[in-house]
């Protein structure tokens, strides 16, 4: 498995080849008005904007 953060403990963000925007390691996701949303340690956000559940990827990137 690989790791979720660096050297210097930080979260590491990464895109995938669809849009898929991966969080992986300790972030803060809030929505435009700053209020916090709940996440896990790692989840995948919507860079494509085909989502129902934004900002979350819900697999609709696929179709
Ligand atoms: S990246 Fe948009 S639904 Fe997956």
């Amino acid at each position: 498995m690989e790791k979720e953060t660096n050297e210097k403990g930080t979260p590491r963000i990464y895109r995938k080849a669809k849009g898929q925007i991966v969080v992986e390691g300790d972030v803060n996701l809030t929505d435009m008005e700053g209020k916090p949303i709940k996440h896990g340690k790692r989840f995948t956000l919507c860079g494509c904007t085909k989502s129902k559940d934004m900002p979350f990827c819900d697999g609709s990137h696929k179709f």
